[in-house]
């Protein structure tokens, strides 16, 4: 089967086997049937590079409960639901916190596990607890925000749990006196920030910023923002006074990826198919001609250039699948 409308990225690939699956029992009698499996939710973070040579297993794990206190929103949510119409659903019934997150496209179940952020908010400042199977015994999970190991981008799903569990719900708590989140620099110019105030601007001003995946493949952000020393960081600002940075606490500080790659000359640039994003220089975009060579041929110039230029090693933030599965840069 094809996986080209399984990714974002939308390249040709195929797989050998692809099981959708709405219970964890009809999850696992599949996942045993194979020697080789991906686990996909929307794809919008994956990349399959070339035919995948095992089981794609798709998780459609739905459903939502909503129960309520004088202080909070509670809201258990399937895996499988998808993520912008949570934020929608959650806007339209008045229980706030995450407009912040329109537009991001994805599952639920995905959420945590990079802590998706956009516009001063990260999933992280809701989330209570997440339900996963862990896949080798069968047992169930609860985990903790705290368990979660919540950073930028990264979570314990990363990490210990990598390609372990199936994350099954996840529980949101949005407490009702919750203080709207203007400090992108956008968003700090509405002058009544009600949610559905933040709710419209955030979806215009992605729209006006990032491709549209049905209409231009892409997967958001190719790498992550990274996060260099102070002293690397006043050591590049003697010869790029322009450089900017975030300062994100322990010695540390953020810089866009962005500027580094639109300083390397790649801004609208195009390799093969791929093309480096006119409006921002973060997202790769299938022209419709690329490949899998190709993605991988940018990635790596990109990451050559901005190391010799900047001394900074990027990262990337999506996931890439070659023929045996996750592949590195
Ligand atoms: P997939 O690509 O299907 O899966 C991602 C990874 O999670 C895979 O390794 C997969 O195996 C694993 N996985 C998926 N579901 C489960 C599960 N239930 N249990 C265990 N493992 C699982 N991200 C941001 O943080 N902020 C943004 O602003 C943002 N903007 C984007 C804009 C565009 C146009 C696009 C295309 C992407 C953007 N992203 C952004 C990235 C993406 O939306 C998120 O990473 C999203 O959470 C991915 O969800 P998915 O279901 O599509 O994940
Ligand atoms: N910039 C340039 N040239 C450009 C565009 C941007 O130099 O042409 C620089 C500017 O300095 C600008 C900076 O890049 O201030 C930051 O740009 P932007 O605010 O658009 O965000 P970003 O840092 O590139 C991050 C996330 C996005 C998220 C936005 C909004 C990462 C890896 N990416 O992008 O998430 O939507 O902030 O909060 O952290 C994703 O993860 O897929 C994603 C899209």
């Amino acid at each position: 089967p094809s996986l080209k409308s399984y990714h974002t990225f939308a390249l040709d690939a195929s797989c050998s086997t692809l099981t959708p699956f709405n219970s964890t029992d009809a999850f696992l009698d599949a996942y045993t049937r194979s020697d080789l499996n991906y686990l996909l939710g929307e794809g919008s973070n994956t990349v399959f590079l070339s035919d995948f040579d095992g089981q794609v297993l798709v998780n459609h794990i739905t459903g939502m409960t909503h129960t309520e206190t004088h202080k909070a929103h509670t809201l258990r949510v399937g895996a499988g639901e998808n993520w912008h119409k949570l934020v929608s659903t959650c806007v339209e019934n008045g229980w706030h916190g995450m407009e912040n997150l329109a537009l991001i496209p994805g599952s639920v179940g995905a959420a945590p596990i990079q802590n998706i952020g956009a516009y001063g908010c990260e999933v992280m400042q809701f989330i209570d607890r997440v339900e996963a199977l862990e896949i080798e015994s069968g047992r169930t999970l609860v985990l903790s925000n705290e368990e979660c190991q919540f950073g930028y981008r990264d979570s314990v799903f990363k990490h210990a749990l990598a390609g372990r569990c199936l994350i099954t719900h996840v529980t949101f708590s949005l407490t009702r006196n919750g203080e709207p989140e203007t400090s992108y620099g956008e968003l700090a110019k509405l002058t009544r920030p009600t949610p559905s105030a933040i709710y419209d601007e955030v979806i215009r001003i992605r729209r006006q910023k990032l491709p549209t995946p049905s209409v231009l493949g892409n997967a958001g952000s190719f790498f992550k923002n990274p996060v260099i020393t102070q002293t690397h960081f006043q050591a590049l600002a003697q010869t790029s006074p322009d450089i900017p940075g975030y300062d994100v606490g322990n010695g540390q500080v953020k810089v866009p990826a962005a500027w580094l790659i639109d300083q390397c000359g790649y801004k609208g640039q195009e390799l093969g198919g791929v093309r480096c994003h006119p409006t921002q220089p973060l997202v790769l975009t299938n022209t419709g001609a690329a490949t899998g060579e190709n993605v991988v041929a940018m990635a790596r110039a990109i990451i050559n250039d901005v190391s010799s230029a900047f001394a900074i090693p990027l990262e990337p933030e999506v996931r890439l699948v070659g023929e045996k599965g996750l592949i590195a840069l």
